[in-house]
């Protein structure tokens, strides 16, 4: 099995060992971790009971595929500072919003194999959604390989990279959408005598079943919402007032926002 190293540690590096971990993909000591933060680092190393280290180039020598899971604006500065550590066997795999495959080769400055992705958070609960392409420089065993590692904790996509910007709109970012919509049902559940604890358990359970309806049914989500709405009935006054306030417009901007602003940064 490969080493996998992750450069920078916050709440996606996290999510993602988290996830490999609880699936039994990787034992703990075949990840290691590095960030600028000795107290973090050693808190995650507790944590997770993966190595960690403050010297990012130590992380990647130790390591066949490379995850940089920083945030975009460090990407430069990291690659800068392993270039010298990386050989051509070794595979990049970059899940940052913004950062281009054409960019991370400029910035290695020599014939790299890179994976590009864009992962989100569920991957601590195993459930994350990813979009992966990748540059001609690695082979389809290799691509093979990391997907595998990247299954282990949600579903992948391989999509065109013109569409990465795409993918931070509707899945990358959306769990943030979710919370919100989640929090909104919630307070109104509250507003009509249900406890708080509650009333989070019947709106996210309402929306992991409505999510898998979709997925499993591969019913249309317009004829799956029709199907719940009875003539004269409760469903359809709700959704005509989601159409009064703009409900389902205020969500196409919402992703199309995050989209666009990923292009900008490219
Ligand atoms: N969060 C999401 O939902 C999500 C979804 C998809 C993709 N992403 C992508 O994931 C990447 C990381 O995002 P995140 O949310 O995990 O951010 P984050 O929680 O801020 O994590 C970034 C980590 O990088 C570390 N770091 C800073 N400078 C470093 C350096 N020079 N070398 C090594 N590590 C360094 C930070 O350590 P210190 O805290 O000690 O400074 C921090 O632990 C981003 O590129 C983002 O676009 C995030």
């Amino acid at each position: 099995m490969y080493k996998i190293g992750f450069i920078g540690c916050g709440n996606m590096a996290s999510a993602m060992i988290g996830g490999m971990l609880k699936q039994g993909v990787l034992k703990k000591e075949e990840i290691i971790a590095s960030g600028p933060t000795q107290s973090k680092m050693e808190k995650i190393g507790e944590d997770l009971g993966i190595d960690v280290t403050t010297d990012n180039k130590e992380a990647a020598k130790q390591s066949e595929i490379i995850v940089l899971s920083v945030k975009p604006q460090m990407y430069e500065k990291v690659i800068c500072e392993l270039k010298d550590d990386i050989t051509k066997e070794n595979i990049i795999v970059t899940i940052a919003a913004g950062v281009t495959m054409e960019k991370v080769d400029r910035w290695f400055g020599k014939e790299t194999k890179i994976i590009r992705t864009m992962p989100n958070t569920p991957a601590l609960v195993g459930e994350a959604m990813v979009g992966m392409c990748h540059n001609e420089a690695i082979t389809q065993d290799e691509v093979k390989i990391v997907k595998e590692l990247f299954e282990s904790f949600g579903k992948v996509e391989e999509v065109d990279e013109k569409l990465m910007n795409a993918v931070v709109g509707v899945s990358g970012s959306s769990p943030a959408y979710v919370y919100m919509f989640i929090e909104a049902m919630a307070d109104a559940a509250v507003i009509q005598g249900i406890p708080r604890k509650k009333a989070y358990t019947f709106a996210a359970q309402a929306v992991l079943g409505s999510a898998k309806m979709v997925l499993e049914t591969g019913a249309h989500p317009g004829e799956l919402k029709d199907a719940v709405c009875s003539p004269a009935g409760t469903t359809i006054e709700a959704v005509r007032e989601l159409e009064k306030s703009g409900f389902r417009s205020s969500v196409m901007e919402a992703v199309n926002a995050a989209s666009e602003k990923g292009k900008e940064l490219e």
